[in-house]
């Protein structure tokens, strides 16, 4: 029997409004720590550094974020309060550059703003209020609807394969790539999971493994250089992936590695399945080579959070915090509005 997952809040508005409430999800699985944020600087490192973090969490996060400045902004008039907003909009906007969910979320707000240039500043806070709701409530209902496309592609008793963390963790509610195991768990569907560990901060060792075992899922932590070996077996037959973004032309920007789990199931003839919201979907953004991919710093393949280095101090590194999939090996595509398959460069 399923545990239930949601008692975990990934990203919440404190009860009072004055903060933005988020699970430290740098402190899991240790603790399960909750932190209150109240500056855009609180709110932009906390993305930066992965406290929060998932395509869908970030982009509730930077609306929840918004809005909480905004109640600070001393304005006397609309363009005052607009400037101060714009700033604020463009510094969140930058804390990390491959999830569109972020700029996304940002932009929805900003609308909102700007639709309203007659409404007082109260009015205005109270309408983003409103917005940043709607944002959360959207994605969790886009996340249901998610896991039951999902799910109608899968048998029970199958086993799966997933890379870094598209679950509960990611988003408002249940998750992207986790919301079918969720339902199919509430259903009976009995999956074995396989959780890539995923190098180099182990999203997938440290979340996607502690969600689904907290929540009672069948879950196996394997290296990511297993996942060859386990599909090999004839242990894997579905892959499922979340994604930052999702190019004009099917191409699929998620967290490094993705791409290499792809050209593996596509080896083994292992139906490879990326999950994420429409929001996802960046249709001014041609093909893969467009995406922006994230680089972050060395420390975190040579150092990551242990004391003792696992890397010569001065060695050279690459660390691309995602990689494109291109659509040639994505067998379907699967949001809220239902199962597309990217086919000759474009999602049908
Ligand atoms: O760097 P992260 O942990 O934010 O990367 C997350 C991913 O790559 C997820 O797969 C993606 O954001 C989808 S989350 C529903």
């Amino acid at each position: 029997m399923m545990k239930n997952i949601t008692d975990l809040k990934t990203v919440r508005l404190s009860d009072d409004l004055n903060a933005v409430v988020i699970l430290d999800q740098t402190r899991l699985p240790a603790e399960e720590c909750y932190l209150e944020l109240s500056s855009a600087e609180e709110i932009w490192d906390a993305i930066y550094k992965l406290k929060v973090r998932g395509a869908p969490a970030i982009g509730v996060a930077a609306a929840y974020g918004i809005y909480v400045c905004s109640r600070l902004i001393q304005a006397g008039s609309f363009d005052e309060f607009y400037t101060e907003f714009h700033r604020i909009k463009n510094y969140l906007a930058g804390a990390r550059p491959t999830a569109v969910n972020l700029v996304a979320a940002l932009e929805r707000m900003e609308k909102v703003v700007l639709n309203n240039v007659s409404a007082t500043v109260p009015d205005l806070v109270e309408l983003l209020h409103g917005e940043a709701m709607a944002i959360r409530e959207e994605d969790a209902a886009a996340c249901r609807r998610i896991g039951e496309y999902g799910l109608s592609l899968l048998r029970p008793g199958m086993g799966i394969l997933t890379h870094c963390n598209a679950g509960h963790l990611a988003v408002s509610e249940y998750g992207t790539a986790l919301a079918p195991i969720y339902l199919g768990e509430e259903r009976g569907y009995g999956f074995k999971v396989f959780a890539d560990e995923t190098r180099p901060l182990l999203q997938g060792a440290r979340l996607t493994a502690y969600e689904l075992h907290r929540a009672g899922v069948d879950v196996t932590l394997i290296c990511d250089n297993m996942a060859s070996s386990v599909m090999q077996k004839g242990w894997v037959q579905a892959v499922l992936v979340g994604c930052d973004r999702i190019a004009a032309n099917g191409d699929v920007a998620n967290k490094i590695g993705t791409s290499g789990v792809a050209i593996l199931a596509r080896h083994y003839g292992i139906p490879f399945y990326v999950l994420g919201p429409t929001s996802t979907i960046d249709m001014q953004c041609p093909d893969g080579k467009s995406i922006v991919i994230e680089e972050r710093d060395p420390d975190e393949i040579t150092k990551m959070w242990y004391i003792h280095r696992m890397a010569p101090k001065d060695v050279k590194t690459f660390n691309p915090a995602f990689d494109v999939t291109p659509y040639e090996l994505i067998t379907a595509i699967i949001t809220e509005k239902g199962i597309f398959n990217p086919v000759d460069g474009g999602i049908e």
